[in-house]
């Protein structure tokens, strides 16, 4: 939700600032805007739309003269998505330019405030009040009016504030940024996405935190404004991964990255034969104490929540729930210190992700983080984290996030089991095995449906596809018919196949299109009656089955067909062609694939 960049060095600001708003679209691409300065006048230039369109304007940046500055990408919260609302937004004098990433919720008041005071509001944004206030508490010193600012703000904002006599502050509560180091210039940004191409050092900001930067130095403060030491991080991943590398898009260079990206989250976890988690170290009796596992998230990682509920009941034989953040949070949930939360989440940053996690915390919970994104909100709040290392992941809709994702709740369930004493050594070798098999089989999976796209050509007209599943397979139709959805905006929804019967098997008619996930066996007999209701009333069927399964053939239209794995692997290997079917889905109604309408990767808004 918005992505901000700041920077200060000898060069011109305006390109640097550009280049990373594009790496930064991903967080929302309503609209675009840079402001920069040499100490003195402030030049800007925003933009409905995309970065693009920024940089048309400003011949990428060119015209901008001025070696300090901020940038913004936006998702609007207030106000239409348009030129005017676009950020930064000037305060009445033009002293401050202010970009904002997250939801100032005393606005209204501060407005009201200072309208009555007789500033002029230009926009409808919720940001704008910032800039005034900065005016207001101008003395002569920007730091000073930056921490009497942030004094009266309440929400979640992180925000780049750039003042006309050359200083340059970030700040941060509860939005994620952090600080580049670099050599004779330094930047800022809400995700280090947009640092890696300058530098590799960086500095996580906390909350209530702010800071000073100039090309030779960066200063951090608390809230009180003392300066603060603190660590500086290494970035592990190199620029050319948050790049397209010769791909069309961002979401099929991601999907292509999966068997690497499984290969890296497990692998460095299996030592000897033994799963080993770096940062998950529960004695006996405290993995004995906890009689129920609650798994929260939105989104895709809910979904990758609720195949890990299947597996861990499964092997562990304990109560899960997968319950909706932003749900839980509200919920006044029947938690104590028994209760073993498992946070999901890519980014890290999802605002209903970290309410929910708070909220439990405080009855007592022990949180368990599965994050993607080093240094996150949620990896720093929980109790113990354990990475996906599937590296930066651009497209909105999360393919390879969510796989690894998976394999972390597979390994967990494994471990777990083992721990608990409810799995003989065979079982685990075998399972064990099948780990380091999986990145092969996922290839597979890929090459196995290399002509996805004719599936899509003849598909793709559909207004409404069902997803059906029983098991497992329900856990992964759901995460299907989200990408289908997200991407393509066909109406898709997924439904437990027993279930049909109860409603929605109503909508079924003659050239209506179900996808039938049949790959879990124990119930395959089940799903194949269900295929044939569906048939039965005029329906198209396109199942996704396990090699080598004949009795699907001749009860489907069409087939995908996902390697046979270790049944409790099965969704990580179905899930691909689901995911390429929505990308070729997608691409062949012209959608805009990796920013699809009215989405952001990173909700940092409830
Ligand atoms: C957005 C993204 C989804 C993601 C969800 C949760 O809706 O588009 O891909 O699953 O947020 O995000 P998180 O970063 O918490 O996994």
């Amino acid at each position: 939700m918005c992505g901000i960049v700041g920077f200060t060095g000898t060069r011109e600001a305006a390109p640097v600032l550009i280049d990373g708003l594009r790496r930064l679209e991903y967080r929302g691409y309503d609209s675009a805007g840079v402001a920069v300065s040499d100490g003195g006048t402030v030049n800007m230039a925003k933009v409905k739309g995309y970065v693009k369109n920024l940089s048309e304007i400003t011949h990428d940046g060119a015209d901008l003269k001025g070696r300090i500055g901020i940038g913004h990408t936006r998702w609007a919260t207030h106000g239409a998505p348009n030129d005017v609302n676009a950020h930064p937004h000037l305060s009445s004098d033009g002293r401050f330019a202010v970009v904002h990433n997250g939801i100032i919720e005393n606005y209204a008041l501060l407005r009201q405030e200072l309208t009555g005071r007789g500033y002029k509001f230009a926009s409808d944004t919720d940001t704008e009040v910032v800039a005034h206030l900065l005016e207001l508490y101008y003395d002569g010193d920007a730091k000073r009016a930056v921490m009497r600012t942030a004094a009266r703000l309440e929400g979640s904002y992180s925000l780049g504030v750039l003042c006309s006599d050359g200083r340059l502050f970030a700040m941060r509560e509860q939005s994620p940024l952090i600080l580049g180091l670099g050599v004779g210039e330094n930047y800022f940004a809400s995700d280090v996405a947009a640092l890696v191409p300058h530098t590799k050092n960086v500095i996580y900001l906390d909350d209530g935190e702010f800071a000073e930067l100039t090309p030779d130095s960066v200063t951090v403060y608390d809230v009180l404004g003392r300066a603060v030491e603190k660590p500086v991080s290494r970035v592990t991943w190199d620029v050319e991964a948050a790049e397209k590398g010769g791909y069309e898009h961002f979401m099929l260079k991601e999907i292509m990255e999966q068997p690497a990206c499984f290969k890296a989250t497990v692998e460095p976890r299996i030592k000897d034969g033994r799963i080993v988690f770096e940062n998950f170290d529960l004695t006996d009796e405290e993995l004995h104490g906890i009689n129920r596992v609650i798994i929260t998230a939105c989104g895709s990682a809910s979904y990758a929540g609720q195949v890990g509920r299947y597996i861990m009941e499964e092997l562990c034989r304990i109560p899960v729930s997968v319950e909706l953040a932003s749900e839980l949070r509200y919920r006044n949930p029947i938690i104590d210190k028994h209760t073993m939360l498992i946070v999901i989440s890519q980014s890290g940053e999802t605002a209903d992700t970290i309410a929910a996690m708070r909220e439990c915390k405080a009855r007592g919970a022990r949180v368990l983080a599965i994050v993607n994104v080093v240094g996150s909100t949620i990896a720093k709040l929980a109790d113990h984290v354990i990475y996906t290392w599937a590296g930066p992941e651009i497209a909105v809709a999360t393919t390879k996030g969510y796989t690894t994702q998976v394999a972390v709740l597979d390994m967990l369930a494994i471990y777990l089991a083992d721990r608990l004493g409810l799995m003989e050594k065979e079982r685990y070798d075998r399972l064990v095995d099948a780990l380091h098999a999986m990145p092969g089989q996922i290839q597979r999976a890929i090459d196995l449906n290399r002509n996805i796209g004719r599936l899509a050509k003849k598909f793709c007209r559909h207004n409404a596809i069902y997803f059906i599943g029983r098991n497992l397979d329900y856990a992964v139709c759901m995460e299907g018919a989200l990408k289908l959805k997200e991407i393509s905006y066909i109406f898709a929804e997924a439904y437990a196949a027993g279930e049909l019967k109860h409603g929605t098997i109503a909508l079924v008619e003659e050239g209506s299109l179900v996808i039938a996930l049949a790959c879990y066996e124990p119930l395959f007999d089940k799903t194949m009656s269900n295929i044939e209701e569906v048939k039965a009333r005029g329906a198209e069927v396109l199942a996704v089955a396990l090699e080598g399964s004949r009795k699907i053939l001749s009860k489907a239209d069409d087939v995908i067909f996902v390697p046979r794995t270790e049944p409790v692997f099965n969704p990580i290997a179905q899930v691909v062609p689901l995911q390429l079917f929505a990308y070729y889905v997608a691409r062949e109604r012209g959608c805009d694939i990796d920013k699809p309408k009215n989405l952001a990767k990173s909700v940092t808004v409830e």
